[in-house]
């Protein structure tokens, strides 16, 4: 799709930087191009991606905009558009709450909403700190000091484990899931892929597995309820019937997928942002009662998730500009987490921002559901920093995930001394 600019000389504010998913593992997030579209164009026609040109959104105020307005920006058609490999109309493509419209979308993100509230979460504490504690443990095993990959050996088991608890899954299954999870959010990355498959084949065999994973889980489940997410989505009648199976298989993929990759890069590029503001380390040391607010600004700072898309249902305007039906428009989260407008000094980490409105969980109709776990777990973890270890630094550089959806750290190696 082709369309004439909305201005006579457009110069070239947004390049390759913008989508490339090997950009985004070579040099992170491209924050000089994002500040550039805030400033000067920030509802900007984005031609870079042939196959499905798209308006690249990069003010908080359009983006909180376009989120809390489904009926005109609708999830259905597209949530977030994929370098090389789009999604399309397979039968075997995910049906999640991610992808509806109210208000089928109310109805069943209500079916476990309840289970996510700071109140319901709160009997989960204990659990996650046990489960921090464990992972902080096995790195005492050999001793005072030692070196580590700090996603393979705490971020990434911590995020499987916590989910997986929720979802009551035998703990020998995570290395299992943790490869589906960094196929199915990799997929753009080669890492991931099997010879010769193209992006799309391997999100999708990667679904097809997670699937009949747990189809097992969810037969089981029917026939012996618990008190896990999967025995109230198998159990529940939303339209006087249960859940057709593809929707109830994909709604177990979506809480396995997005409970993962993004808690995961949110802890490591969060303790990555520490080691990088030594100052600000020394102060979470020295004050672990910070380590909340600390969360906070390692989500605004880290963002995982590096845009959602949405669809304009018919013609509008947006920022001055007009949007036509059928259009998709990309909401870049973490730029909008350093919208100069919104916060003091943007590209300053300070663990105790505040007031510290940041979207790093999206806003409006699908505000992440798993936003008060992944807090509880990044607290936790923080906590843990604080307090078990007396010393780290990085032994060599990080390596990023080849994606333009999920802002992932692959390897932070570390030495640390505990305390
Ligand atoms: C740091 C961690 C996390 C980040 C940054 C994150 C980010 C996001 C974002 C940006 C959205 C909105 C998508 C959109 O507007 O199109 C979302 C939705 C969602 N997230 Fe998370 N997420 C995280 C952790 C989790 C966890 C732990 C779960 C576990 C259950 C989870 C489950 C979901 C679900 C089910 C949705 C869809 C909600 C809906 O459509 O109503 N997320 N997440």
């Amino acid at each position: 799709m082709s369309r004439a600019p909305q201005r006579p000389d457009p110069p070239a504010l947004a390049g390759p930087e913008l989508f490339d998913p090997e950009a985004y593992a070579r040099d992170g997030y491209p924050l000089a191009t994002w500040a550039r579209l805030r400033r000067e164009d920030p509802v900007h026609w984005y031609e870079g991606l042939p196959e499905l040109p798209f308006w690249a959104l990069t003010r908080r105020a359009e983006i909180v905009e376009v989120a809390r307005d489904p009926a005109r920006f609708s999830s259905e058609k597209r949530f977030h558009i994929v370098a090389g490999g789009d999604y399309g109309d397979d039968p075997r493509e995910t049906r999640t709450i991610v992808q509806m419209d109210p208000p089928k979308h109310r109805d069943r993100r209500g079916l476990l909403s309840a289970r996510f509230t700071p109140r319901a979460l709160r009997g989960l504490e204990a659990d996650v700190e046990a489960i921090t504690d464990r992972m902080f443990g096995a790195l005492a095993a050999n001793g005072a000091t030692g070196e580590c990959d700090f996603v393979e050996a705490v971020a990434a088991p911590l995020a499987l484990a916590v989910i997986a608890h929720l979802i009551d899954l035998p703990a020998n299954d995570g290395p299992r899931l943790f490869r589906w999870t960094n196929e199915m959010a990799g997929a753009t990355d080669p890492q991931y892929r099997q010879a010769g498959e193209s992006p799309t084949e391997t999100r999708l065999r990667a679904t097809a597995e997670v699937f009949a994973y747990f189809s097992e889980i969810v037969a089981r489940r029917r026939r012996e309820p618990g008190e896990d997410l999967v025995s109230i989505l198998a159990q529940a009648r939303p339209d006087g019937v249960p859940l057709p199976d593809h929707e109830l298989l994909s709604y177990c993929l979506l809480l396995i997928g997005g409970g993962n990759e993004t808690t995961r890069n949110a802890m490591s590029g969060g303790l990555l942002a520490l080691l990088e503001h030594p100052e600000q380390w020394r102060r979470l040391r020295a004050e672990p009662g910070l380590a909340a607010s600390a969360g906070e600004e390692c989500l605004r700072w880290t963002t995982p998730v590096i845009h959602n898309a949405r669809t304009a249902v018919a013609d509008c305007e947006l920022g001055g500009r007009t949007i036509r039906a059928g259009e998709t428009v990309a909401l870049f989260w973490p730029s909008a987490n350093r919208d100069e407008a919104v916060f003091d000094a943007p590209d300053q980490f300070r663990i105790d921002r505040s007031p510290n409105p940041h979207l790093a969980f999206g806003i409006g109709e699908h505000i992440c559901l798993g936003a008060h776990l992944a807090r509880m777990e990044i607290r936790s973890a923080l906590r843990a920093l604080a307090t078990r270890l007396a010393f780290v630094e990085q032994t060599g550089p990080v390596e990023r995930l080849q994606s333009s959806s999920v802002g992932g750290v692959k390897r932070l190696p570390i030495r640390y001394r505990l305390a």
